[in-house]
């Protein structure tokens, strides 16, 4: 049994869990720091990492508490993820990480936040009929985050191919831009999916970018599509349409939230198809989004493709995730825990493969 303290600060949520055996959270506590962002109307990065100085050691002792931990001594490894994300915010968690690993004398596991992201899929969790199943490679991987939307084909374990990403917006950027420019606030992705039930998606139409461009066919493209309802706005403004009237709002909020549900799910089963994946894994923030996950599981029921999405609180940031990609690395841990740093840019590892 292997049991991990893992911790997460990458962003705007400071987080630790204990895990074990990389599919079982004993606890997963996330302090979120929406409350402070939201009038800045995004995460304010000097404003997010003084805020994990003040959480992380809380969150740390509710984690081991609520896991049944009486000493770190117990675990057998810590992970901390470091990068990509806020340099300022990955400091603190990778920090206090060093400072318990050095202390106790357990290795220290670095992991990237995107890896996190996939691993969220392996997770045993209310909500889900089961997790992935340990051996059903090749799978395609849709990571759609507020920083990240990267198509990937995963071969076995920490074995990845990168097959596309975006071209410029994250998807989980785009619902936030566009959600300010709805004025609807932050963050955009739940407010945008909350008024959008109320709406017709077939009122406006946009555009769905790089969708039958061969040169990208696993790439996306998401700013155009934020400029496309920037330019639908200042026309219904000059028309004198009221863009108080939530019911217009409602209908372009629908109108957008199509347009990059249908893009997403297209081009990830086109890849699973062109690789003959035995599975769909989709996560990341903007996974937890109702009609991406409804979309996805049409299309992959209509190809009798096995499709892993993760219960909404494993699709946001939290460190459970982190825990389970640090149980299925296939290096050995850091013992020398002090030369673990951080990496705002950090890629996601990829192994070269003629595959
Ligand atoms: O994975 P995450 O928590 O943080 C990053 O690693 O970036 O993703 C945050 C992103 C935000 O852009 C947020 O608007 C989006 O996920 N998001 C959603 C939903 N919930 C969160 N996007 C669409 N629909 C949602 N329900
Ligand atoms: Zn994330």
């Amino acid at each position: 049994m292997t049991r991990i303290l893992a911790i997460e600060t990458s962003c705007d949520e400071t987080a630790a869990a204990v895990i074990i055996d990389g599919r079982h959270i004993i606890s997963n506590v996330v302090a979120t720091q929406i409350e402070l962002h939201r009038r800045f109307g995004g995460v304010f990065p000097e404003v997010a990492s003084r805020q994990h100085v003040l959480s992380i050691q809380p969150v740390i002792e509710q984690a081991l508490h609520e896991g049944g931990i009486g000493h770190v001594r117990e675990l057998d490894a810590i992970a901390v993820t470091h990068g990509p994300g806020l340099a300022g915010s990955l400091l603190v968690g990778v920090n206090a990480a060093k400072g318990l690993a050095f202390a106790s004398g357990l290795s220290l596991v670095p992991i990237n936040h995107l890896e996190g992201h996939i691993y969220s899929n392996w997770l045993i969790a209310p909500g889900r009929a089961e997790p992935v199943p340990d051996d059903a490679f090749p799978a395609i991987i849709l990571i759609v985050s507020g920083g990240h939307t990267e198509l990937v084909l995963m071969l076995g374990h920490g074995h990845y191919r990168r097959l596309g990403s975006t071209l410029d917006d994250a998807a989980g950027e785009a619902f936030d831009k566009v959600a300010r420019l709805l004025n609807l606030g932050f963050p955009g992705g739940p407010a945008i999916q909350k008024v959008a039930e109320q709406g017709r998606a077939d009122r406006y139409t946009l555009p769905r970018p790089l969708l039958h461009q061969a040169e990208h066919r696993f790439n996306f493209s998401f700013s155009g599509l934020k400029t496309a309802v920037f330019n639908l706005v200042r026309q219904l403004e000059q028309a004198g349409i009221d863009l108080a009237d939530g019911a217009v709002v409602a209908d372009i909020a629908a109108a957008f939230q199509t347009a990059v549900a249908e893009v997403l799910v297209h081009k990830t089963l086109d890849a699973a198809i062109h690789h003959q994946a035995r599975q769909v894994c989709i996560c990341g923030g903007v996974s937890a989004n109702a009609q991406l996950r409804e979309l996805a599981k049409t299309a992959c029921a209509e190809q009798k493709l096995p499709l892993y999405i993760p219960p909404i609180f494993l699709c946001t940031d939290n460190a459970a995730m982190i825990g389970a990609a640090a149980f299925y690395q296939r290096q050995p841990p850091h013992m020398n825990s002090l030369a673990v740093d951080v990496f705002a840019n950090l890629p996601l590892p990829e192994i070269l493969s003629t595959y």
